[in-house]
C-alpha cells in the first residue's frame, strides 16, 4: 500500500498493476534545445533504450500551445525535436518517437482524467504559479490543466516509468494520484499503474553557466548562460571558457569541497555526465589543476560529444523526409498501443458504445 503525498487525507492504492514495464517522455517544441536537455533527458533515453527498455518519446506539441505559438513555425519545431532525438541515438525500430497530436486519444483520456482530478490538485501545481505568475487570470486553462494531459501522456500506454528532470516530480505525483483515483472511482483495481519517476543521475541537474543557482533555460536572456545543440564548436568553447566560476581558488580535490561552490559544482557535473563518470572521479583527475587547465578539458569533451549530434541533426533537417518517415512509425506504433487502451477506458467510464 502506497501513501500519496498530495494526498495525506490517506487516500490509499493497493498496487496491483502487472502489466509490461514501459518508459514515456515528452519534449516542448519550444525554443532551442541545450545542454540541459541533451543531459536531462536526451541522453537518457538513449541510455535506457540502450538496457533495453521498451520506450515511447513524444514531441509534445499539445502541451505547447498552452503558450500561443506561430501556427506557420510549429511543425517545424516539432520537426527540430524529432531530428534531436534522432541525432541523440533514439532508433525508430526500438523505440516510438512521435508526435503527441498524432495520437487523438491523449487528447481523449486528457478530457476523461480532467474529470477524475480535484481543483485543489491543480491548484497546488508550483510550475503553473511560476509560469502563470501575476498574470494568472489572463493565462490559457490549457497552461492550468497541462499536468492532466501529461497524465494522460503517461497513462495512455499505460507507462509505468518516466525519465524527467527534478522540476516534474510534482507532475509525476499529480498523475500517480489521477491514476489511483480513477482505479478506485470505476472499481477498476490495478487498471492504471502509478508511474515512477527516473529522476536521479548525471544531467539530472544542470545549472546556468552565468549563475550556479539557477537552471540552464531556454528562457534565460544571457545566451552565454547556455549551451545549445546547434552551437557550433567554437561558440561551446568559447562559452564554457567564459563560464563563471568564483574566487575560492582552484579546483578542489574533494566532492565536500563543492559545497558552497555552485558554479565549479555545476561544471564538475557536467563534465561528470558527459564523460560517463562521478564527481568524484572527475576531482581525481582535476582536483588542485587550474581552471585554466580544466575548462578546456570541459570544452574539448562537450565539443567532442555534442558536435557528432549537432552534425547529424543539420543532416537530418537539410532532407526532413527521413524524420518524417520515422514520425509516420512512430504515430502508427503509438496510435496502435493506445487504441485498445482508449476503448477499455471508455468501456470502463461506461461510454455509449457503436
Ligand atoms: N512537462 C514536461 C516538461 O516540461 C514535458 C512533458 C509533457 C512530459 N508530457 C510528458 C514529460 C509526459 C514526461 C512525460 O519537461
Amino acid at each position: 500500500v502506497r501513501q500519496n503525498p498530495l494526498n495525506p487525507a490517506g487516500m490509499t492504492e493497493q498496487v496491483t498493476y502487472t502489466g509490461p514495464q514501459r518508459i514515456l517522455s515528452g519534449i516542448q517544441p519550444t525554443g532551442n534545445l541545450h545542454l540541459g536537455n541533451y543531459l536531462g533527458a536526451l541522453k537518457k533515453f538513449t541510455d535506457l533504450q540502450a538496457k533495453g527498455w521498451e520506450g515511447l518519446y513524444c514531441v509534445v506539441d499539445l502541451h505547447a500551445i498552452t503558450f500561443p505559438q506561430d501556427p506557420e513555425a510549429l511543425a517545424g519545431q516539432t520537426r527540430q525535436i524529432a531530428a534531436a532525438m534522432l541525432a541523440s541515438g533514439l532508433d525508430p525500430d526500438e523505440s516510438t518517437i512521435f508526435v503527441q497530436s498524432s495520437v487523438r486519444a491523449h487528447s481523449e483520456l486528457a478530457w476523461i482524467f480532467n474529470c477524475v482530478t480535484r481543483m485543489g490538485w491543480l491548484e497546488k501545481m508550483t510550475q503553473f504559479k511560476d509560469k502563470s505568475g501575476k498574470d494568472s487570470e489572463r493565462v490559457s486553462v490549457g497552461l492550468f490543466d497541462y499536468p492532466v494531459l501529461q497524465a494522460a501522456d503517461i497513462l495512455i500506454y499505460k507507462a509505468t516509468h518516466v525519465p524527467v528532470g527534478e522540476d516534474q516530480k510534482q507532475h509525476l505525483e499529480l498523475t500517480r494520484n489521477i491514476a489511483a483515483r480513477f482505479n478506485q472511482q470505476f472499481n477498476a483495481p490495478g487498471f492504471f499503474p502509478l508511474p515512477e519517476g527516473l529522476i536521479e543521475g548525471p544531467g539530472a541537474r544542470i545549472m546556468s553557466l552565468k549563475d550556479g543557482t539557477k537552471k540552464m533555460s531556454k528562457s534565460d536572456p544571457a545566451e552565454n548562460s547556455r549551451i545549445n545543440l546547434i552551437d557550433d564548436a567554437a561558440t561551446i568553447a568559447r562559452k564554457i571558457k567564459k563560464s563563471k566560476t568564483d574566487t575560492l581558488g582552484d579546483m578542489p580535490e574533494t566532492v565536500e569541497q563543492l559545497d558552497g561552490r555552485p558554479e565549479v559544482a555545476n561544471l564538475v557535473g557536467i563534465y561528470a555526465a558527459l564523460a560517463g563518470q562521478s564527481d568524484e572521479q572527475v576531482l581525481t583527475e582535476y582536483g588542485g589543476k587550474g581552471f585554466g587547465t580544466f575548462k578546456p578539458a570541459l570544452a574539448d569533451l562537450a565539443v567532442a560529444q555534442l558536435s557528432p549530434i549537432t552534425q547529424e541533426m543539420r543532416r537530418l533537417l537539410d532532407d526532413p523526409a527521413e524524420i518524417d518517415v520515422a514520425l509516420a512509425k512512430g504515430a502508427e506504433k503509438a496510435n496502435a498501443l493506445a487504441e485498445p487502451i482508449i476503448e477499455e477506458v471508455r468501456r470502463v467510464v461506461g461510454f455509449w458504445q457503436v
